[in-house]
């Protein structure tokens, strides 16, 4: 377990899926705190990065790129006794907006998952404009669950519409792999799975974002 690295989730639907439920075999501390989301107050003395999952579109990635990011983030840390990093995993609705407002207020950027599905713009769009963009805070959009078998229309497509809103966007793309949804079900993260081929290049895209926002450094 790194001390370099702690989850929160602020999602109140969460706590019923089973990472809450397994925190044991999670290489990162982590912890629950819908309920009591004035206690992310204190990770403004730690002096650790603060990091905010956000889109209030259900589904997009918000969680596995949370847990994932974290994973990759302990694995690199796994020797600094210091916190560094924390990732705040957010609701996916409308109505816990005063739960995502209340972590922005802690936070240093925000990431915002994507999937390259028309479906998900006007939803991600409201997030950006009417939440992130008032908070004055550094963000960038991370597309998520692309499958490479569909070709790469829908990506190009995805990036284009990023792009024409002027909002930053990762360079790295987090593909699509049934791995990434087993691993949910069976309580691991990117850094737990097996060493098979089609493992390690799913694994690949979330140490490739680490890497893009400078997860891994000294700072
Ligand atoms: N890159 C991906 N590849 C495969 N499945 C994914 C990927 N990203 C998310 N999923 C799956 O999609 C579902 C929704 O993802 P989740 O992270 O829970 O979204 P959110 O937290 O935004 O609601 C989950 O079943 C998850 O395992
Ligand atoms: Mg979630």
């Amino acid at each position: 377990m790194s001390a370099a690295v702690y989850v929160v989730s602020i999602d109140p639907q969460a706590s019923t899926v089973w990472w809450a439920n397994r925190i044991t075999n999670l290489p990162f501390d982590f912890s629950q705190e819908h309920e009591t989301p004035e206690n992310l107050k204190v990770l403004k003395d730690t002096g650790a990065k603060v990091h905010v999952v956000a889109n209030q579109k259900g589904g997009v990635g918000k969680t596995t790129t949370a847990l994932n990011l974290a994973a990759v983030a302990a694995e690199v840390l796994q020797n600094r006794d210091q916190l560094m990093h924390v990732f705040i995993d957010t609701p996916g609705s409308l109505q816990d907006e005063n739960l995502l407002l209340e972590a922005l207020k802690y936070a240093h950027d925000v990431i915002v998952p994507l999937p390259p599905e028309g479906l998900a713009f006007d939803p991600t769009a409201r997030t950006i404009e009417k939440v992130i963009k008032p908070s004055g805070l550094p963000y960038r959009v991370v597309i998520n669950n692309w499958d490479p078998r569909d070709g790469k229309v829908d990506l190009h497509g995805t990036e284009e519409y990023i792009d024409a809103q002027g909002w930053p966007r990762a360079e790295s793309v987090i593909r699509r792999y049934k791995v990434h949804a087993r691993a949910a079900v069976e309580g691991r993260v990117v850094t737990q799975y097996d060493t098979h081929r089609v493992a390690l290049q799913a694994r690949e895209d979330f140490f490739k974002l680490a890497l893009e926002l400078g997860y891994g450094g000294a700072a």
